[in-house]
């Protein structure tokens, strides 16, 4: 949890604190009914479905690759003699529930499928509540529900996930000079939260693979134990979204630009990424073991600022003083950054179980801090310590979270 948290704070500090032109926002997980229809969700968000007339199981048409024969595990679906494959049949991924105390059809309202069109039923209350002008982003971090056919690989696939998505609004005509800069930025940002740089690649969408609104699109894929797979798409998705929410609102979306005089309707260019499915990358991307001393070490190398533990603290004994010490750092620590404090067992067993999830660094206290008021700093990737003062630690780790 405090993983994802990271994620997120990073992707929203990345966008929307530290640029100017793109705003937050937090709009309706259940919107009118007709918003999906507007979108082409209603009709076009479909995934092809097979099942097994053998074993009854259900699989994606499209991703039968990546599927298991129940019966015979080493095959894929429809290679075992006994499969029994039914035609492809189109299903509809959205989570449909009622609105109000009757169930018949026109109650009927769907969980978001994508966050994206909060944002595009809402983009002229930002434009007209902030001071922006196009080209200018609307960003928003929220959940998503998809009726998956197939969900699996931990969190790779859930039915109930979160998004993060950016739709930036663009002049027709800059949109492909826009959708190269995003691809950039996008990629870059996957770089600096570590992630290993030869195990990202892109993958671009060929025209029989497009989704109904898109112009041109892009993957960012991770090359995980199971595959290379899709984190986050980068979408142009041209004027698809506002030209068919105004069709069927009857609102005006257009945008006027003063010093040019002419009304348009900006195209979009869309980032878009599984926050469960980045903290699933980035996971994935830290683990590693290592023969250290005879033994397995499992380290999960986060970067620092991402790690979830910051730092722990560790007194070397349960006596002589040092827990009181140590609890003192403890809690000094704990107010700046997430820590953990831990007494039990051998000091060598204490520093793996924290190199297990992945703390940066360790705050031993010995018997000599009693007398010279200074620690020991190990470092979970060297394993080398190091000693500084006792009352320099948090700003020594504030300063480490910097570099
Ligand atoms: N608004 C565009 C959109 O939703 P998408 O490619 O369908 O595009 C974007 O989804 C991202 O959302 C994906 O790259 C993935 O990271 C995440 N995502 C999609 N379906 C998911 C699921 N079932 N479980 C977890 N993450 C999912």
């Amino acid at each position: 949890m405090e993983l994802k948290r990271n994620v997120k704070d990073r992707w929203w500090r990345s966008l929307v604190h530290a640029r100017d032109d793109i705003e937050g926002l937090d709009a309706a997980i259940l919107m009118h009914p007709k918003v999906w229809e507007a979108s082409g969700h209603v009709a076009g968000f479909t995934d092809p479905m097979v099942d097994c007339r053998t074993c009854k199981g259900r699989f994606r048409a499209d991703k039968l690759t990546d599927a298991r024969c129940p019966q015979k595990p080493s095959k894929v679906p429809g290679e075992h003699t006994a499969c029994d494959l039914t035609e492809p049949r189109l299903f509809n991924l959205m989570f449909k529930t009622f609105m109000g105390p009757v169930e018949d059809t026109a109650a009927v309202v769907y969980l978001r499928p994508e966050t994206a069109q909060g944002i595009y039923v809402n983009y002229l209350n930002v434009l007209n509540s902030s001071r922006q002008k196009i080209p200018f982003g609307i960003a928003q971090v929220g959940k998503a529900f998809r009726n998956e056919i197939t969900p699996g690989n931990f969190i790779f696939r859930t039915r109930e996930f979160e998004q993060m998505e950016m739709q930036f609004f663009v002049r027709p005509g800059s949109d492909m000079e826009w959708f190269e800069q995003w691809r950039a930025i996008r990629m870059q940002w996957h770089h600096d939260l570590g992630l290993t740089p030869s195990k990202l690649r892109w993958h671009e969408h060929g025209p029989g693979e497009l989704a109904h609104y898109a112009k041109a699109a892009y993957d960012i894929e991770y090359e995980f134990p199971f595959g290379w797979q899709e984190i986050e798409g980068i979408h142009n998705r041209g004027n698809f979204d506002l030209g068919r929410h105004q069709e069927h609102s009857g609102k005006k979306l257009e945008y006027f630009d003063p010093q040019a005089n002419e009304r348009f309707l900006p195209y979009i260019v869309e980032t878009s990424a599984g926050a469960d499915r980045v903290t699933l990358t980035v996971m994935a991307d830290a683990y590693r073991e290592e023969e250290v001393e005879g033994e397995v070490r499992v380290v999960l190398g986060f970067h620092p600022r991402i790690a979830p533990i910051k730092a722990a603290v560790l007194p070397l004994t349960k006596k002589d003083g040092l827990p009181e010490v140590a609890d003192a750092l403890y809690h000094d620590v704990k107010r700046r950054f997430p820590s953990f404090y831990d007494d039990g067992g051998a000091i060598g067993r204490r520093y793996r179980r924290q190199d297990e999830v992945g703390t940066p660094w360790c705050f031993t206290i010995d018997h000599d801090t009693l007398t010279d008021r200074t620690v020991t700093v190990r470092h979970r990737d060297s394993m080398q310590q190091e000693r500084i003062g006792l009352d320099q630690v948090v700003a020594w780790v504030a300063a480490k979270l910097e570099e």
